[in-house]
């Protein structure tokens, strides 16, 4: 389950997540601008327990018995973890969440290959075909790079969940 893209900044590697990955996705969330975060549907002051969310994660990875497919695909890109997409399976439908964690490699067009190849491995993988992404309607490069990959706009929606309340979202829907 792993495939090498090629971006507009170089050569990008797809593949599971691992352990190492946990200090890129932690400082995603915890060193990130508290406005950045709240402008792509993050609660404020949601990201507090940097230990316990460390520990949780590498738990989650530790606890990944052998032969279970993964649900989150990193890129790899010189050496680091630049970005996962996760998805959280459902019965008939799953939820996609996908980040890009440096703000110097946003807004390059590597949001639509990176996206596309890792949603298509993970779908493939887990036999998914309905997925559905949810975000905030504000956010409106987000909302572009959904309309780019293919997802269809079924309009706004109330989205809900510990991390990010109630906010008002755009769900997209792609089907295989
Ligand atoms: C949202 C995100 C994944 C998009 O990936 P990206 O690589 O930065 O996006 P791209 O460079 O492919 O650009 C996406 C499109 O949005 C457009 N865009 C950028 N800013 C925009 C804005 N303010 N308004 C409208 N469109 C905008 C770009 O022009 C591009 O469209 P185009 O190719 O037709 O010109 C990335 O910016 C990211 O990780 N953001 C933070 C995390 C996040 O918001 N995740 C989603 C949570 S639901």
């Amino acid at each position: 389950m792993q495939r090498q893209v090629e971006t507009p900044v170089g050569d990008v590697l797809l593949r599971p997540q691992k352990l190492e990955d946990v200090k890129y996705i932690e400082a995603y969330l915890f060193d990130s601008d508290p406005n950045f975060l709240e402008s792509i549907g993050f609660k404020k002051g949601v990201f507090t327990d940097r230990d316990s969310f460390r520990s949780r994660i590498e738990d989650r990875i530790k606890n990944t018995s052998e032969g279970e497919l993964p649900v989150m695909m990193m890129a790899e890109f010189q050496g680091r973890a630049i970005s996962h997409t996760w998805l959280e399976m459902g019965e008939e439908t799953s939820n996609a969440h996908f980040h890009i964690y440096e703000s110097g490699l946003r807004g390059k067009g590597l949001g639509e290959i990176l996206f596309k190849n890792a949603l298509e491995i993970l779908m493939d993988a887990h036999g998914v075909r309905r997925v559905i992404i949810e975000p905030k309607a504000t956010n409106q490069r987000m909302i572009r790079l959904m309309e780019k990959c293919g997802f269809e706009n079924q309009g706004t929606s109330i989205y809900e969940n510990p991390q990010v309340g109630e906010l008002e979202a755009i769900r997209f829907v792609f089907e295989k």
